[in-house]
């Protein structure tokens, strides 16, 4: 074994400093979350629970195995939108019977759990994952379909909801709908199109028209059990292939579904793995406040994978990237991880090499971000600092074993893509609540703003506004600032959660074992052209 020493001083200033930082900020995140917990609000969630609904984090709780973990996902989403943090949706990886599941919940106390753009975004992110990881899909409905006054974003965009179910089912990957509530219009296609479906007695409504709409539409008069209720689609229909008496009822027979699904992980579970050497704690002290002072990423990678243990390849050429071999829970990695923020020539060729590598030994990489970017400068460029970049960015986008990514600190620019970035499909991509990502830093951003301003005054021979342009950098550094916050890009959907670092290496175990659900094989060729 070779077992990472460590340098970290607990009791050092600096070490204190970061920490206190670090806890300000999974604080602030707590607020946050504590918001999606939340749900519509006090109003609706008791109005609900007068109905003797259960909440959909306890329909959630309810449904999976128990003392098991839930990854909830995107939890943020919507934040910094008009609508509610959480996005009226909530969605995970949870087992039941044994079994990984994709498992999405609408929040029926938020706007009747209509689907508003966020919630659409969710949904399809937890459809890919669905799909790339073979995970059944279990979905807790009870929506009121559509967010109206949202429609024009949604609706278009909306029908992958339907056709994904579809495709989830010709690909051998089951998918079951319990139905709580309300399920109309094109909501009706989500039991239309799933696998399995039970609908709970006197509560799912399921109908493409409710009774004022066919009143309008052919003068028939109707109630909603006849048009959509459990009863009527178990006995009559055919849709319900489950009747459940009650929501306790319809959760035990979906677990029941699951467990006859004779679904099978493509990997078996590997033994029991080493703790790390040191404590997960020392986690939140690492990162510095300012993303421009260097830390070294194998502190964290001494926390995060087996027994400390890490066997670093070509440790002294392109030091400012840390690439190497471990396990986490079992699983083996390839870990690329930005030691000193840029990336020269060098990195980038051997990132090109290590990617290369985990393909032929189809080892699953994992990428820890803290990279300003590609190196810039005349000295840079003559050396090649395009081509080589784009070797890496080639690399990654053509490697075909899984890749999980995590923001630590900064993650700017080309960087972002080099190191799988959210465009580069990492089957999952978490932050840390010091990660910051953006084209590049605020201040940089904002003096080429002005250098440009600035030129473009003096080609017309107009005089520069200096007060003008200090108040517009400050405005812009501003704006910047907060648009490469991990809460605001969580609200985006660019990641898949803002994590506690200490739970870097559950959160991280828990993605590789729904990963190790589904066949992979590195790519033996298949890149594009090298330009060397
Ligand atoms: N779009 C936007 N807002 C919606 C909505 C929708 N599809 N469905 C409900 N809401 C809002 C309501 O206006 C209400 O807002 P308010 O409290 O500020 O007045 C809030 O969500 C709760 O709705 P409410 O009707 O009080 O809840 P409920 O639990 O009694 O009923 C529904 C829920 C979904 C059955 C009912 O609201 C409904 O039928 N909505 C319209 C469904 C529809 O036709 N959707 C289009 C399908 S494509």
């Amino acid at each position: 074994m070779t077992v990472l020493p460590s340098a970290l001083d607990p009791a050092a200033p600096d070490h204190r400093a970061n920490r206190e930082a670090m806890l300000a900020k999974l604080a602030d995140l707590d607020a946050e979350h504590a918001k999606a917990l939340a749900g519509g609000g006090e109003k609706y969630v008791a109005r609900h629970r007068k109905r003797g609904k259960l909440l959909a984090r306890e329909r959630i709780e309810l449904l999976l195995d128990p003392d098991t973990p839930f990854l909830e996902l995107s939890p943020l989403a919507a934040w910094g939108s008009e609508y509610t943090v959480g996005a009226s949706l909530v969605t995970g990886i949870g087992v039941v019977e044994g079994v990984e599941c994709l498992i999405t919940a609408n929040d029926p106390t938020v706007r009747g759990g209509a689907s508003n753009p966020w919630s659409l975004k969710k949904a399809l992110r937890a459809d890919d994952i669905a799909l790339a990881n073979r995970l059944p899909c279990v979905s807790l409905v009870e929506s009121g379909g559509a967010d109206l006054p949202s429609q024009k974003e949604i609706f278009i965009p909306g029908g992958a909801i339907f056709r994904d179910l579809t495709r989830l089912s010709a690909a051998g990957i089951p998918t079951i709908a319990v139905v709580f509530g309300n399920s109309t219009a094109g909501g009706a296609y989500i039991p239309g199109m799933s696998d399995h479906v039970i609908m709970v007695k006197e509560r799912a409504k399921v109908f493409l028209g409710g009774p004022p709409l066919v009143r309008m539409a052919t003068g028939e008069e109707s109630d909603d059990e006849s048009l959509g209720g459990a009863e009527m689609h178990a006995r009559t229909s055919g849709l319900a292939d489950h009747f459940a008496v009650d929501e306790p009822d319809a959760i035990r027979q979906a677990r029941r579904v699951v467990a006859r699904l004779n679904h099978r992980k493509a990997y078996p579970d590997p033994p029991l793995a080493e703790q790390p050497k040191y404590d997960p704690e020392d986690l939140l002290g690492i990162v510095p406040g300012d993303l421009k002072a260097p830390f070294d990423p194998r502190e964290v990678i001494a926390r995060i994978v087996d027994a400390s243990d890490f066997d670093e390849f070509k440790p002294l050429y392109g030091t400012s990237l840390t690439t190497g071999w471990a396990s986490l829970h079992g699983y083996p990695v390839g870990i690329l991880a930005n030691a000193r923020g840029v990336l020269f020539s060098e990195e980038s060729q051997k990132a090109a090499q290590f990617i290369q590598l985990a393909n032929q030994r189809d080892i699953p990489l994992l990428f820890l971000h803290n990279t300003t970017g590609y190196m810039v400068g005349r000295e840079y460029e003559q050396g090649g600092i395009i081509k080589h970049g784009a070797m890496m960015i080639n690399a990654v986008s053509n490697s075909r074993v899984p890749h999980l990514s995590v923001l630590l600190g900064a993650s700017y620019g080309a960087g972002h893509y080099g190191m799988c970035g959210r465009a580069y499909d990492p089957r999952f991509l978490f932050a840390w609540p010091s990660a910051k990502s953006a084209v590049m830093g605020p201040q940089q951003l904002a003096g080429v703003l002005s250098i440009v301003a600035r030129q473009s005054a003096a080609a017309k021979g107009q005089p520069y506004d200096d007060e003008g342009d200090a108040a517009l950098r400050a405005m812009v550094e501003q704006q910047i600032e907060s648009e490469s916050l991990p809460m605001f890009l969580s609200g985006r959907l660019h990641d898949d959660g803002v994590i506690d670092p200490r739970d870097t290496r559950t959160v991280l175990g828990l993605c590789l074992s729904a990963v190790h659900t589904a066949p992979y094989e590195g790519a033996r060729g298949g890149f594009g052209v090298f330009r060397m």
